[in-house]
């Protein structure tokens, strides 16, 4: 557990926020970056084939973990896994439902990076802690303070008031168009609401049974993978049998690619052992980083004012969310 005592407890918890505000950050940037940087002419690469290989990176890691914690005896490893695909597949199963949501939610998430620069979509991604909030009232059975409730109010107006256009005429920069943006913000309005339901289904499963945190991991990667092939057949068969299931994948591909499977990883760690507030905090502070980032290297993003006071409301109101009661 992170809190080992009151004196290592500090340290343990900035590392923890730390390293998810690095990986979020670097995460979000070289996925918009690997989604509208390219040669004229040659395909994007398809985000179905790029979840696909983050699931199976998150199995093997999975699996290397779980070799790791048993001091890589390969035959009580394989004894885990082969009961729980047997005699407890029906508590197994129960994680074909979050796979199924997160395997959508990160094909939108491609979607909408592909449409919305990277500052936008974080600070409108942020609903998702109201979204986690409703679920954790409705399927948790937890009780929210009336700050609590407040802070949810200001982070809505806040994410509304990012969305403001700037100016009259509607600012067209390249790869940010009005429309595009449209379907870009429903793709992150969608995925909140995956994001909300999935982590609080996930945090009831892993803290509410006794079997280890990889395990669930490998079979949240296994049914995820399945899930991922289902819909490459069902949507991306022809495109990958004219140009191949790694069309444009590029250097900065694989970097998304193990980046995202990394970043679900360290997610699971951390809502198992500290909770969803500490994960909010992360993205909120990555959203300063990853703006400025944003601003001075990807050079596809002018914060306007209505942005930088919209996201002053988000960042308050995730801070006064994170207050104890
Ligand atoms: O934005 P949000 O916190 O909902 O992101 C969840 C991400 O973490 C998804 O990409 C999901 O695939 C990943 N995840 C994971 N393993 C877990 C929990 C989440 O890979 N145990």
């Amino acid at each position: 557990a992170l809190r080992v005592s009151s004196s290592v407890s500090i340290p343990l918890r900035y590392i923890c926020l730390g390293v998810l505000v690095i990986q979020t950050s670097t995460n979000i940037l070289t996925l918009r970056y690997s989604r509208t940087r390219r040669t004229p002419g040659e395909p994007v690469y398809l985000a179905s084939t790029a979840v696909l290989c983050t699931e199976i990176l998150k199995l093997l890691l999975s699996y290397a973990a779980l070799l790791q914690t048993s001091n890589y005896d390969v035959f009580k490893v394989n004894k885990g896994i082969h009961s729980q695909l047997t005699e407890n597949w029906k508590d197994g199963i129960k994680l074909a439902v979050p796979a199924l949501m997160y395997v959508v939610q990160n094909n939108l998430l491609f979607l909408a990076l592909s449409k919305l620069d990277a500052a936008t979509y974080q600070v409108t991604y942020q609903l998702k802690i109201l979204t986690t909030a409703l679920f954790s009232v409705t399927m948790l059975g937890r009780r929210l303070n009336p700050l609590k409730w407040a802070s949810l109010l200001i982070l809505m107006v806040g994410v509304g008031i990012v969305q403001m256009p700037q100016g009259s005429a509607p600012v067209e920069k390249e790869g940010v168009s009005t429309s595009g943006k449209f379907v870009g913000i429903v793709a992150v309005l969608m995925a909140c609401v995956s994001s909300g339901f999935s982590g609080v289904y996930f945090e009831k499963i892993i803290k509410g049974t006794p079997i280890s945190m990889w395990m669930r991991n490998l079979q949240l990667a296994f049914f995820s993978i399945i899930i991922a092939i289902i819909g490459i057949i069902y949507n991306d068969l022809s495109t990958i049998m004219d140009s191949g299931f790694f069309q444009g994948y590029h250097t900065v591909t694989w970097v998304v690619i193990c980046s995202q499977g990394v970043g679900g990883l360290i997610i699971g760690a951390v809502v198992k052992y500290a909770d969803n507030i500490l994960k909010g905090f992360a993205t909120s502070i990555s959203i300063v980083v990853s703006s400025l980032l944003s601003y001075y290297i990807l050079d596809d993003f002018t914060p306007s004012l209505f942005f930088v006071i919209g996201s002053t409301f988000v960042l308050v109101s995730t801070y006064l969310y994170s207050l104890p009661a």
